[in-house]
């Protein structure tokens, strides 16, 4: 595998092979014995027109922990995007001042993509409105694989807002890419699977042997499900923002309901959660959203190592 100066756009850009590598490489990076060296002297340009707590917060530390820096910006109101700067503009400006990568989160499907366009260095995606956000899903594999032993065969419950998450999106195009995974989509109707994807799971069962489902209740599939994947309801994606007010109250697991949960059970979310997962969840022995987080961390620790070529 050869990641050095590709970008990372979606999870199509990726093959099976190339994920599973990815993955083993993380303990290496992990406990790298010249980790600082890693990346010295690198910078990387965080562009951040969407807010952000764990994706942004964990390539700056990762960075930092290469021995890299990072510049850009957090918060596009401050930056000549008010003054109807465009994308490409803005790209080509941070690609003119000598960054090393750009990692950039945009509300616009496909923004990501017209910047790794406009760019001479790599982009990574960290989420492009509704449509991708592989880092996330390559740390949702990482915690499966951590949890689960194997990523083939789990069958995965994924609840909420189905139409507009990003990262049950990525999610889904990466597990299609496994043996006979099954996958369960819970929503309701209005906020379901987009038809795309599945059309995707329905091509994707005479292939690899997936298997899908589409249900409306959580109860329904609580014993039988190995990864229990919540998402929010992505308020700001909604035309009628009551609409979320709705849906909040039909979806919201608690401890008690998990009595009947296999024993190796996790409970994962992308984070931040709203109301989906209630606080007595994070005592049990199934909550591990805290710890995908922090993996969170070390993959993209991984990537930028791999992207930037300190490793191969
Ligand atoms: N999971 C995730 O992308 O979290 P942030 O929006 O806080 O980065």
């Amino acid at each position: 595998m050869d990641l050095e100066s590709r970008d990372l756009i979606s999870m199509n850009d990726l093959s099976r092979e190339e994920i599973d590598e990815i993955l083993d490489k993380v303990p290496e990076v992990r406990n790298h014995p010249h980790k600082r060296l890693l990346c010295k002297d690198k910078v990387a340009a965080l562009l951040f027109f969407e807010p952000s707590t764990r994706t942004r917060t964990s390539f700056e530390v990762a960075m930092r922990n290469l021995g890299g820096i990072v510049g850009g910006f957090y918060d596009a109101n401050i930056t000549s995007v008010v003054k109807e700067e465009s994308l490409w503009d803005t790209v080509k400006m941070h690609d003119g001042y000598g960054f090393h990568i750009m990692v950039i989160r945009h509300p616009l499907k496909g923004a990501a993509r017209l910047a790794a366009e406009a760019a001479q260095v790599p982009v990574i995606n960290a989420g492009d409105g509704p449509n991708q956000h592989p880092t996330q899903t390559l740390l949702d594999l990482y915690s499966i694989r951590e949890t689960q032993g194997k990523i083939d065969g789990i069958t995965i419950a994924m609840v909420g807002d189905l139409a507009n998450g990003r990262t049950v999106h990525s999610l889904t195009e990466a597990l299609l890419k496994y043996e006979s995974c099954n996958l369960i989509f819970i929503s309701p109707r209005d906020l379901s699977m987009p038809r795309f994807l599945i059309d995707k799971c329905k091509k994707a069962t005479a292939g690899t042997g997936v298997s899908f489902s589409e249900g409306s209740r959580i109860e329904d599939y609580i014993s039988e499900v190995d990864i229990l994947y919540m998402t929010r309801i992505q308020k700001e994606r909604l035309k009628e923002r009551t609409a979320a007010e709705k849906f909040r109250s039909i979806y919201r697991l608690e401890a008690a309901m998990l009595k009947d949960a296999k024993p190796h059970m996790k409970v994962m979310h992308p984070l931040p959660r709203v109301t989906e997962i209630a606080q007595d969840v994070d005592s049990t022995p199934y909550a591990y959203y805290f710890q995908q987080a922090r993996n969170g961390l070390f993959v993209r620790e991984t990537l930028l190592a791999l992207i930037l070529g300190a490793i191969k």
